[in-house]
């Protein structure tokens, strides 16, 4: 897997191949960016609804959410979206995303092109997304909005940050295919950087990664996953 060596530079580009149009797939990891059927209701079921979302947004003046893997931005647009409708004045929402390997602007119009509901948060995503995203692109989307991707290894990227998220959006590829992104010590890190009665939400049901999450210190519950999905996994920094 040379394509994807975690140690190349962190603005190293992945090759994208494109099935049925606009679904993005990664021959390097060998997986899709998000299930087949629908991934914007993927991302409600698993990470917004796995996570208490919006529910948990009501009363808190800031919230922070942090994402392993951004990709398209799929989980992000749907959040930006699903946050509009529920946001109360000055309450304000930052989602952090760490990558290793940010599209370029027309690879993510493209992908979230399929879906029409989050029309609005692609344009304003497209636009804003730098040409040669690298470092730290930091973007205030709307007075209440801000979007981080803290470009690199997720390792390195969530070590480096600051404590105090609130949700977590566990997004790496299928554990199989992409071991580095369930580790013991990346899931060590989230949790470290969790607030008390922080949460986390996950596709992912492998029995390696629920282990990490428990031995990180997380209280980990199994939920029915979606489209069909037997089971996923969220929890809980007690
Ligand atoms: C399943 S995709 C994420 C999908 C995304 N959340 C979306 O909404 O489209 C997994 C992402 O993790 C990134 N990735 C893989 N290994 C990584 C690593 N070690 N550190 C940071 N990002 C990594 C990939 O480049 C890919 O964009």
């Amino acid at each position: 897997m040379t394509d994807t060596d975690p140690e190349q530079s962190a603005d190293a580009h992945q090759p994208l191949e494109w099935r049925d149009g606009d679904m993005p797939y990664s021959p390097a990891f060998g997986d899709h960016f998000y299930c087949q059927t629908d991934g914007r209701l993927e991302c409600g079921h698993v990470f917004l609804a796995g996570n208490g979302l919006p529910p948990r947004w009501q009363g808190k003046n800031d919230f922070l959410i942090g994402e392993l893997g951004f990709g398209t931005g799929l989980n992000f647009g749907e959040t930006w979206r699903q946050w509009k409708l529920s946001r109360a004045i000055g309450q304000q929402l930052h989602f952090m995303s760490f990558e290793l390997y940010p599209m370029r602007r027309a690879e993510i119009d493209r992908a979230l092109s399929h879906w029409r509901e989050i029309d609005a948060e692609r344009h304003a995503l497209a636009a804003a997304w730098p040409e040669t995203p690298e470092g730290t692109v930091s973007l205030r989307l709307d007075d209440q909005t801000v979007l981080s991707v803290v470009c690199g290894r997720a390792l390195d990227g969530v070590a480096a940050s600051e404590a105090g998220f609130d949700a977590w959006y566990l997004d790496g590829f299928a554990p199989s295919r992409n071991a580095d992104m369930w580790s013991t010590e990346l899931m060590r890190r989230v949790y470290e950087k969790t607030i008390p009665g922080g949460t986390f939400a996950t596709y992912a049901a492998a029995g390696f990664v629920r282990r990490n999450l428990i031995a990180a210190g997380f209280a980990v519950e199994r939920r029915s996953g979606f489209a069909g999905k037997r089971e996923m996994l969220c929890g809980i920094k007690a």
